[in-house]
């Protein structure tokens, strides 16, 4: 298929095309290198700019004869989303309804959505399905949340058929060690953890050790980029040959605590990872581990990199080789 990917120069976006580019896909890149990077970009043509440009949107419709999209441009700093909301709401829901209806207007009908388990908020049941009530705690989540009520509405109205991809927490690197994450600045726990063990940072601060988990610090569930990637090709795979709109969760469905990740960390690494025990981020759930039934029963999906420490492997491969990122 032809394929737009807005965000292909990010983390995701970047770890997707290339398995886009692998399945024989035709890909164009859309990013406005505000956050990726160039050299993430493997194997598919690099066009320079964001949704908000209607006629440029419209002339790579054309061009390309793009059949789907695939939306991973957007904000995604839960802290900064709450100082600066009007930023995230234009970023995020306004450039992205200027992408459905770019897509209407050049009968585009196949989108995947790169959505967050952020739209969950604090959780009433562990693992959380896809049922369970949405009510984001941070403007992230909402406007992830919001973008995808409009695809629902946008399907009813126009026939524009939609996966919104709910990832827990993406970590790891393509094992070739050749793309990776490169974020500035860096808020993730794993390559934190990492710039700690190339002494790049003095300690990682675990934040919070009173939760109500059995050693006191956050559980989270890290699913690896790669099985993302692939499920956002069995998604568009799907909607194309007749699959209805569906929502999704990614996660191995497996809870890891911050001190877990860490010692895990330490085994790869082969050092001792110092730590400063801080006080709690505001705004971190207890505990967030993924239900994926509803994936893995409909599309087939299923996580190849199920162990954390593999997790881990890949993106300290792609770490002592890039210390200073791309
Ligand atoms: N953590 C630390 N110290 C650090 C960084 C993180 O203790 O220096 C802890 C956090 O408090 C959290 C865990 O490590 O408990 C994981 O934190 P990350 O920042 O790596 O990831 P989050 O769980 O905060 O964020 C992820 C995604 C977001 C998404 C969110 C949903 O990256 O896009 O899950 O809650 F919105």
């Amino acid at each position: 298929m032809n394929i737009l990917v807005t965000g292909g120069a990010g983390y995701i976006g970047s770890h997707t095309v290339r398995e886009l580019v692998n399945k024989k896909h035709r890909v164009v890149v859309l990013d406005n290198l505000s956050k990726g990077h160039e050299a993430a970009v493997k194997g598919a043509q690099l066009v320079r700019g964001d949704t908000a440009g209607r006629e440029l949107l419209k002339s790579l419709f054309r061009e390309h004869d793009i059949e789907a999209v695939m939306h991973f441009a957007a904000s995604s700093l839960v802290g900064e989303s709450v100082r600066l909301p009007s930023w995230y709401y234009h970023n995020n829901l306004v450039k992205g309804l200027l992408l459905l209806d770019a897509m209407v207007e050049s009968g585009v009908r196949y989108l995947v959505f790169s959505s967050t388990a952020a739209v969950y908020g604090e959780p009433r049941e562990i693992p959380i399905p896809e049922n369970h009530p949405a009510a984001p705690t941070n403007t992230y989540g909402a406007t992830k949340l919001a973008l995808e009520g409009a695809m629902r509405w946008y399907g009813e109205a126009y026939g524009l058929r939609s996966a919104s991809l709910r990832y827990f927490n993406a970590a790891g690197a393509d094992p070739a060690g050749d793309i990776g994450e490169d974020h500035d600045p860096e808020t993730h726990l794993i390559p934190l953890v990492l710039k700690v063990a190339m002494g790049h940072l003095p300690y990682l601060e675990v934040f919070g050790t009173d939760y109500p988990t059995p050693d006191g610090t956050c559980i989270r569930d890290y699913i690896h980029v790669n099985d993302l990637a692939d499920a956002h090709v069995l998604a568009m795979e799907a909607l194309a040959s007749g699959a209805s709109s569906a929502v999704y969760n990614l996660g191995n469905g497996n809870g890891y605590s911050v001190l877990r990740v860490i010692r895990a960390a330490e085994e790869v690494v082969g050092k001792p990872i110092p730590v400063h025990y801080g006080a709690r981020r505001p705004g971190d759930p207890a505990m967030l581990v993924a239900g994926s039934k509803k994936i893995k029963a409909g599309l087939g999906w299923q996580p190849r990199f199920t162990d954390l420490r593999a997790i881990i492997e890949t993106a300290w491969r792609w770490h002592r080789s890039h210390p200073r990122g791309y």
